[in-house]
């Protein structure tokens, strides 16, 4: 990627059938993580609701609100990232009512979000429409939608029968007409993320649906090897950095208690003077 910024609309027509190179998103929380993610040249970075379990512990995403939300976007924007910033919206914030919905997502955009995503099929509707209405891009999110880990039973594979295929490529289309400039397809067989992406004019992003969807999605303490549990089948580890991390810490712990740290050159020195009068 060249040093300028990714907007919507460079997003927007990034469809791989008209010739397009793939997109590339990832996850990032903090401004070390979207230094790291804008460095790698990555396309879109997205502040995940997913920061609820990668970051703060908790084991699904429902325990995040707006404030959460718009904190860890200010905190990525501040690294001026020449990605997209994706303020993902948690659960509860467009759910009540549409109005509650624009001031959330707007909450994002003076964050420092660009666009905003969330996640649902056709009961979404007038909620994407209203924040598009206010001028704030919607990326939509389909199949495995995590917020709804409760009604699913667990994070599990979706569209998996041929109805329930049907209604995912049903929602798809409407979201579309609706207004979104892509969408997130999670957790579904390969041919749907095949055939959404065949279906819809704009680009699909997957996690976990297979190779030929218009662009790839990964949580960073994913790929990097950060987590605290092994991933899930669809990711690719390419660091071990949670192993890594742990045995620098460990290092530094046995210099310590050796007595080998802080060494001379890692100290500050005060003049002879000084010395004389502490002694
Ligand atoms: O919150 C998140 O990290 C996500 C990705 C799984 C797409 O929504």
């Amino acid at each position: 990627m060249s040093g300028t910024a990714v907007t919507v609309p460079a997003i927007r027509a990034r469809k791989r059938r008209d010739g397009a190179t793939p997109i590339v998103m990832v996850t990032a929380y903090d401004e070390p993580g979207a230094r790291i993610v804008s460095d790698a040249g990555v396309d879109i970075v997205l502040v995940g609701d997913s920061v609820a379990n990668t970051v703060l512990g908790y084991e699904d995403p429902l325990h995040v609100d707006i404030g959460v939300m718009a904190h860890h976007v200010a905190a990525v924007a501040r690294a001026k990232p020449r990605c997209l910033i994706l303020g993902d919206m948690p659960w509860m914030s467009y759910h009540l009512s549409t109005d509650d919905a624009v001031r959330n997502a707007a909450t994002l955009i003076r964050a420092g979000a660009h666009a905003v995503k969330l996640e649902g099929g056709r009961a979404r509707l007038p909620v994407v429409e209203a924040i598009i209405r206010a001028e704030i891009p919607v990326m939509g999110h389909l199949g495995l939608t995590p917020q709804s880990v409760l009604a699913m039973g667990g994070f599990r594979v979706q569209a998996k029968s041929v109805d329930a295929a049907g209604a995912l490529l049903g929602a798809a289309k409407a979201l579309t007409e609706a207004g979104c400039f892509a969408f997130v397809i999670e957790g579904v067989p390969d041919v749907v993320g095949a055939a959404v992406t065949e279906a819809v004019p704009v680009p699909t992003i997957g996690i976990g649906a297979g190779p030929s969807t218009d662009g790839q999605v990964l949580v960073f303490h994913d790929l990097l090897g950060l987590g605290s549990a092994p991933p899930p089948k669809f990711v690719r580890q390419y660091a071990a950095l949670g192993r890594l991390a742990t045995e620098a810490v460990a290092a530094f712990a046995e210099d310590v208690r050796r007595g080998d740290f802080p060494s001379d050159d890692e100290s500050y020195h005060g003049s002879a003077e000084l010395g004389d009068s502490l002694s």
